[in-house]
């Protein structure tokens, strides 16, 4: 007979969640436009014709939204603050944007959660993307700014503070494929922009350690793709080989270990001029982490010669995966994430943190108003046994964040695709827990697993 799984004492049980997908109040409170205004303003780009203007209203809500998280018994809320709330032009603080973070954390302690603070969840000043954005190396201090300004108001208030969400996001939807903002699509710009971003995480990290409580957690969260070659051709493992360095290297090289992949630099990547890379930066690259934030959320499978060309590369293809498969596509493959979690500790021993994990599914409402969402449950069961295989093989994992609170504005998919453990309801804006909301209470009660 099976038995239920432990986690050790002190793992950190969180949800997390993103400004723009969730405030809402686009135009109150001093708040500017950032490029996911522009963009989704923009006819074409998302799904529906939807945008973020009033998403969940979370701006109004947040104190009965903080107080469902707390009912829940979730011990850790991982949120991200609007740039351009704070600083609407890119540049001169609004006091009345800080404001709305400084009562967040404040109402978050207030109820025993404990706040990790991401700073840049995408929502770029549209102001500083006229400047450039992050092709504009100057970004780096303007990031830099922003991030010591709410180091300075939230930092002794703050134990974890996460700089970058995704920065692959950032560098390849938004300036290769052009599915998120702003919307370009030249890979070659990809490079400069990665490159800006992790610039912009050191440095804003060794200032920040300057003006915050000496055991404050810095950090940076990276969607690392667990890729897999399609057969076992050498031209497969070399796709594959090229697709890591582009895909999860250019980020966790420089950023933990200094350098950049040789093949980036070296020439043999498409882009040879890596001019921009200047003398220096790698080593402000490096400033030393707490930890690492992981988001996972399913496998990837390369060829030389497959269907689509993986963004930012130029010989290495996605591939389809047989098997099961959310409303997204995405293949659900939970060792995935315990094979990620390994590969990440042996080559980097960095501790790590999941920031983000879950699945969008059907979601359909009950007779009794409440979504029976077994296959949601099903998913994050899975993973969280992922998580402890991976701490069984010595993986330094320190916590979980279900993606996502409760259901909001999924990017490019608007409101279409629902990733929430608390439904909303869009005309009502009402929440109501779904029943994996009631499994992960239990769950981060026990601080186990329950019996399979
Ligand atoms: C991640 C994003 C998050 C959410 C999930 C589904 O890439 O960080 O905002 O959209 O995917």
């Amino acid at each position: 007979m099976s038995t239920s799984r432990s986690f050790p004492p002190g793992f950190v049980w969180g949800t997390a969640a993103a400004a723009y997908q969730i405030e809402g109040a686009v135009a109150e409170g001093g708040r500017a436009p950032s490029i996911w205004d522009t963009f989704s303003h923009t006819a074409g780009k998302i799904d529906g014709g939807d945008n973020g203007d009033i998403a969940c209203d979370h701006f109004h809500r947040w104190p009965t939204d903080l107080d469902l998280i707390a009912e829940l018994g979730i011990a850790a809320y991982r949120f991200s603050v609007s740039w351009s709330r704070v600083m609407p032009d890119g540049r001169t603080v609004n006091a009345e944007g800080v404001e709305f973070y400084d009562r967040l954390v404040d109402g978050l302690l207030e109820r025993g959660i404990q706040p990790l603070m991401t700073l840049y969840h995408w929502d770029l000043p549209q102001a500083l993307e006229d400047e450039g954005g992050w092709l504009n190396r100057d970004i780096a201090d303007r990031f830099t700014d922003y991030a010591l300004t709410m180091g300075k108001v939230v930092g002794d208030r703050t134990p974890a503070v996460t700089t970058l969400n995704e920065p692959w996001c950032s560098a390849y939807l938004g300036y290769a494929t052009g599915e998120h903002a702003p919307g370009l699509t030249d890979p070659s710009k990809s490079y400069p922009v990665a490159h800006h971003l992790n610039l912009a995480h050191g440095r804003a990290v060794t200032a920040l350690r300057g003006v915050m409580p000496a055991e404050t957690e810095f950090s940076v969260t990276l969607n690392l793709h667990q890729l897999e070659p399609a057969s076992l051709s050498e031209a497969d493992a070399e796709a594959t080989r090229h697709a890591d360095a582009v895909a999860n290297r250019i980020f966790l090289d420089p950023m933990l270990r200094g350098r950049y992949p040789d093949e980036l630099i070296d020439g043999t990547s498409h882009l040879t001029d890596w001019s921009f890379v200047h003398d220096g930066d790698e080593a402000e690259i490096a400033a030393p982490i707490d930890f690492l934030g992981v988001n996972y959320y399913a496998p990837a499978r390369i060829s030389a010669d497959g269907e689509y060309l993986w963004p930012g590369t130029y010989r290495a293809f996605g591939a389809p995966i047989p098997g099961p498969k959310t409303i997204m596509n995405w293949p659900i493959r939970p060792s995935g994430l315990t094979d990620l979690l390994v590969r990440v500790h042996e080559e980097y021993g960095v501790p790590m943190m999941v920031t983000e994990n879950g699945c969008a599914a059907p979601d359909l409402v009950g007779a009794d108003g409440i979504v029976h969402d077994d296959d949601r449950i099903a998913y994050l069961d899975g993973h969280l046994h992922a998580v402890l295989d991976a701490m069984d093989s010595g993986a330094d994992v320190r916590g979980y964040y279900v993606w996502t609170f409760m259901d909001n504005f999924e990017w490019a998919w608007g409101y279409a695709k629902r990733f929430g453990i608390v439904h909303v309801d869009y005309d009502t804006l009402v929440r109501t827990p779904k029943d994996s909301a009631r499994w992960y209470q239990s769950v981060v009660a026990n601080n186990a697993l329950p019996s399979r």
